[in-house]
């Protein structure tokens, strides 16, 4: 189903007060209860302004108005609904004054103090006290998911980076998520592997794994059996059978070629410090009959005489599994509220053929879609790659400034690892889903522009910076005060205040891309605020230092979100 908006009037946000939006429309939709208790279903719009004149605009007045007009003498234009709305907003210390403009705009400053007292209260309380809420409680993320017996090409690993930050985004914002493998362990391929397996790997069950070797070249050589020679298709296709009637031998084997499988995945799944459960589609087959039944029964779907190993039999099943998955688990018996599935634009079709009947029949929501762009390379072969390419450039730089004796080999391969793998999902999480991308290794592990090696560089440079003053950090965040009264201070603060808005726009529209916008941004104003404003040795230097403080706080909770290891152990 689809993410919505913020959640309104719920209060599953335990002691966090939710985003400014999220603030700003609690106070707003006081007012207009107040001002227009007829227009009950209307609920806030907040913005950030536009223009200069605020801070956060609200943009109801226009569209209340040609709701209302004719019906009202009171109100002769979108101008004097908008004063309406800014003269019933309730008193909030959050606010320092309100305007409104053209059409009715309410625009709203928010008060300096309140912005630096919500910056202190974050060093103090810790970044959860920036958590968003949302409206959602439990979630299913459906990610990673590569096929059994086959290669983890490049579009699985997207998945698996971008699945993972959709997960720890959302639990950071309090939301229970299943995160689920839905591994393709199930389909008519297997009965040509089991063949082939028994015809030439007879010893299989007594030296286990070992002796199958090469999941990818089984299957490949078995596919050009099946392909060449009819009669070992026929037995490939009584061995779907057997498999599926639950035969011992056979269902051994299956089980064999999956943990081979499963082995090599869990390397790229350690590499990049992922957890996820696997549920694959044959976990759901228990639940099948059933919905075959109620597809029947509201004539939505009919038999067929068909051959049930051709090909449209085989996207059905596969659609079928999805369905079920989708109504009888997902919905029904883990009653998530959004499920949410991270796949490549390869499985559009099937995508778009299993909403349209879920539609048709029980969903009764909409469906949000944009999909991954897929590439052919090999995950793990990638990986490599980009570990290899950083050590090459580690090993350069720190020759260049003869500081490659210090190191040793063990330190150079974990910071090539960290920065390496961290260029390869940064890259991956700042490209918005709906726009392809090119891949390039140089763009990547560029330490200019907006990538991991950037950031990474730009927080460790604030670290300095509190770390020269010879302060101690901890002490001043219960002793001192956060004041804003430079304009860079003021932006930098306002910055810092909209994470919590940030990550919720992340979760609701599924980018994370967002979220690197936003901290890029962030380490830009930060330079800025840091070029105008002298930190070390000034008169504002406690205030100014904690500003330096809240700004790499706010960098590790998203390295955090984005798994940039080893990064997040400060
Ligand atoms: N196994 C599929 C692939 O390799 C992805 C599965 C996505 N999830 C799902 N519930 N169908 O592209």
């Amino acid at each position: 189903s689809p993410p919505l908006g913020p959640a309104m009037g719920t209060e599953n946000g335990g002691g966090r007060a939710g985003s400014i939006k999220y603030q700003l429309a609690k106070l707003v939709e006081v007012s207009l209860r107040a001002v227009f208790p007829e227009e009950s279903n209307v609920q806030p719009l907040i913005a950030v302004c536009t223009a200069k004149f605020g801070d956060y605009q609200c943009n109801n007045a226009m569209g209340i108005f040609s709701k209302i007009k004719g019906k009202s003498a009171e109100f002769k234009n979108p101008n004097s609904v908008g004063q309406a709305i800014a003269r019933n907003l309730p008193y909030s210390d959050m606010i320092e004054s309100t305007s409104v403009a053209g059409p009715g705009f309410v625009n709203i400053v928010l008060s300096n103090k309140w912005v630096a007292q919500n910056i202190q209260n974050m060093l103090s309380n810790g970044i959860g006290a920036w958590a968003p809420i949302l409206s959602v409680e439990k979630a299913v993320v459906d990610f990673s998911s590569p096929n059994i017996a086959k290669e983890m090409h490049v579009g699985h690993l997207r998945s698996t980076i971008v699945g993972d930050t959709i997960s720890r985004m959302l639990e950071f914002s309090g939301v229970e998520v299943l995160r689920r493998n839905h591994v393709g362990d199930w389909g008519t391929q297997f009965g040509m592997l089991i063949e082939h397996l028994f015809d030439n790997f007879p010893d299989w069950e007594d030296v286990g794994g070992q002796a199958i070797g090469d999941l990818q070249e089984l299957y490949k050589a078995s596919k050009r059996r099946f392909d060449d020679d009819p009669s070992f298709m026929e037995r490939a296709q009584h061995a779907v059978v057997r498999l599926q009637g639950g035969e011992a031998r056979y269902h051994n084997a299956w089980q064999r070629i999956c943990e081979i499988s499963r082995r090599e995945f869990d390397i790229i799944y350690q590499h990049l410090d992922v957890y996820l459960e696997e549920k694959g589609e044959s976990f759901y087959n228990p639940y099948i009959p059933n919905v075959l039944e109620e597809l029947t029964r509201k004539g939505l779907i009919e038999e067929s005489k068909g051959c049930p190993m051709d090909q449209k039999y085989q996207e059905f099943l596969c659609c079928l599994n999805d369905l079920l998955l989708l109504s009888r688990y997902r919905l029904n018996i883990e009653k998530a509220e959004w499920i949410i599935y991270v796949t490549d634009v390869g499985q559009a079709q099937h995508f778009d053929m299993v909403f349209s009947a879920a539609k048709a029949s029980w969903l009764a929501s909409d469906v949000n879609s944009g999909l991954y762009p897929r590439t052919n390379h090999v995950g793990l072969e990638f990986l490599d790659e980009a570990k290899s390419r950083s050590k090459a450039e580690l090993v350069k730089r720190l020759g260049d400034n003869g500081k490659l004796k210090e190191w040793t080999d063990e330190e150079l391969e974990k910071t090539a690892e960290a920065v390496g793998y961290g260029a390869v999902k940064y890259a991956d999480l700042k490209n918005n889903r709906l726009t392809n991308y090119t891949f390039s290794f140089d763009q990547m592990l560029n330490d200019k522009g907006n990538t991991a090696v950037y950031l990474l560089y730009a927080h460790a440079r604030i670290c300095s910076i509190i770390r020269k003053s010879g302060k101690d950090i901890e002490d001043m965040k219960n002793s001192g005060t956060v004041v804003l009264d430079h304009a860079d201070e003021r932006i930098l603060g306002l910055h810092l205040i909209q994470f919590a808005e940030i990550v919720e726009e992340a979760c609701t529209n599924l980018l994370p891309s967002v979220l690197c916008e936003y901290l890029y941004n962030l380490s830009e104003i930060f330079t800025r605020f840091y070029t105008s404003c002298q930190v070390l040795g000034s008169a504002e230097e406690t205030s100014r230092l904690l500003l330096c403080e809240a700004t790499a706080v706010v960098m590790r909770k998203c390295f955090h979100l984005w798994e940039l290891l080893p990064f997040t152990n400060y």
